[in-house]
């Protein structure tokens, strides 16, 4: 829940705001997001990471204010499309702090981020290096990062790890793929190598992976300083700090991160005598997932004759596809209204035809739960609104922002006239 989130006599509130008020107003499902808990964790991370830069990771949520917010807050921007560039660019968002990642970038995404003067863009394979070459001069150079696989295996699923061999991102340390990009850039006077990438996977608990792959990337910093006579001044961690999604879960800890990471950077260096590069990093969940809460309408509730209880809402794998693709826990609870009944075990599920469809397995809810209760989903900011699709024609959920005891509309409900406003033939 974030941080300003309270039980009183209006239910549950968050900065203020009675989320079943809300719920009336703008309808559900919706997912409402407190602007000020993203500020004070984009501050959390500048202030625990001072020497640091703090690139919030834009494939985890993006709308035009949170990308003021981001603005605002310091923090610079990780794009991974032309679609996150053109809305960065358009919401003002200065190009120099954006950087640009992709597997498969498009000749048209390399041109807009040249045009845009976008800071940094992260290679990934060999093929866009005389690419992003023909479109940069040694007048206007562009500052790129090689992405490296560093062999640490960490993250919450198979599917978002990205720091071992075996998968389709980034340059492998082992074998000599990274030196070999590194090579390639350095020989183009229209490139500036600033430094070395690694994204070891997502939602991580621990420092540690974080520490060994320090120590391989400064190993190949070294071998590049012996074999090119350069220093790289950055080096960039990615993201992948974890958050806590049920109660008594532990995220990573920002301060245990921030106390031995640098210190590690700073020991390896000293020991092959490198100049420490500067740290960078692009967390994305930690600094919005805990930041916003799903609210639904319960539709209907099932008994079976087995026993069990089926409480289905008005969204579901359309709104938050992560229980159905990574078998994600979350918690859940009734708002709106106080209950004194016992609770049981209830699995919350969403609107679409699929068995698969179940936002929360095994809750524990009151057991008069009934058709127009309001639930409500916390840890919900990230990776939600952001992969929500169109399946059944279920339009994606609106969005409101939440700030001192007031909600506003950032983004309107998906209608049934916007699928149809697409079709261009019959
Ligand atoms: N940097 C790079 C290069 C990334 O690929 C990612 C996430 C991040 C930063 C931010 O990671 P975060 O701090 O948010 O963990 N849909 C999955 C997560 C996919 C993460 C993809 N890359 C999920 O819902 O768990």
């Amino acid at each position: 829940w974030p941080a300003s989130a309270q039980d009183g006599p209006a239910g549950l509130t968050v900065a203020g705001v009675a989320l079943a008020d809300t719920a009336d107003r703008f309808g559900t499902p919706l997912y409402v997001l407190d602007e000020d808990e993203v500020r004070s964790r984009c501050r959390a991370y500048r202030t625990a990471l001072p020497g640091a830069e703090v690139l919030y990771a834009a494939k985890a949520f993006l709308c035009s204010a949170l990308a003021d917010w981001i603005t605002e807050e310091g923090l610079g921007l990780d794009v991974c499309s032309e679609g996150e560039l053109r809305l960065a660019a358009a919401a003002g968002f200065p190009p120099e702090r954006i950087l640009l990642h992709g597997n498969a970038k498009s000749p048209e995404e390399l041109r807009l981020a040249r045009r845009l003067r976008v800071g940094r863009i992260v290679v990934d394979n060999l093929a866009e290096i005389p690419r992003l070459a023909a479109l940069s001069s040694a007048d206007t150079p562009q500052r790129v990062l090689v992405r490296v696989v560093p062999g640490v295996a960490a993250g919450h699923h198979e599917a978002v790890r990205t720091g071992v061999a075996g998968q389709k991102f980034g340059f492998a340390l082992e074998g000599g793929d990274a030196l070999e990009a590194v090579r390639r850039v350095l020989a183009q006077p229209g490139l500036v190598l600033a430094g070395l990438h690694c994204h070891l996977g997502s939602q991580i608990t621990s420092v540690e992976p974080y520490l060994t792959a320090v120590d391989r990337l400064v190993e190949l910093l070294s071998e590049i300083r012996d074999e090119h006579g350069v220093q790289l001044p950055e080096l960039d961690l990615g993201g992948g700090h974890a958050v806590p999604y049920l109660p008594g879960e532990a995220g990573l800890d920002l301060d245990e991160f921030a106390a031995l990471v640098p210190v590690r950077l700073a020991d390896a260096c000293k020991r092959r005598r490198l100049d420490v590069p500067r740290l960078v990093v692009e967390p994305g969940r930690a600094v919005v997932a805990p930041a916003a809460v799903a609210v639904y309408r319960v539709l209907t509730v099932k008994h079976t004759a087995d026993g069990r209880v089926f409480a289905a809402v008005d969204g579901g794998m359309s709104d938050n596809p992560r229980p159905a693709l990574y078998d994600a826990r979350y918690s859940v609870r009734l708002v709106g209204r106080a209950s004194t009944a016992a609770e049981r075990e209830v699995d919350v599920v969403g609107r679409h035809c699929e068995a698969g469809d179940v936002l929360v397995r095994s809750a524990r809810l009151p057991a008069d739960l009934r058709p127009g209760d309001l639930l409500a989903v916390p840890a919900a900011g990230a990776y939600q609104l952001s992969m929500a699709s169109g399946y059944n024609l279920v339009g994606r959920p609106a969005l409101a922002a939440v700030r001192g005891g007031r909600a506003r509309l950032l983004i309107r409900r998906e209608s049934v006239e916007d699928f149809r406003a697409r079709e261009v033939g019959r």
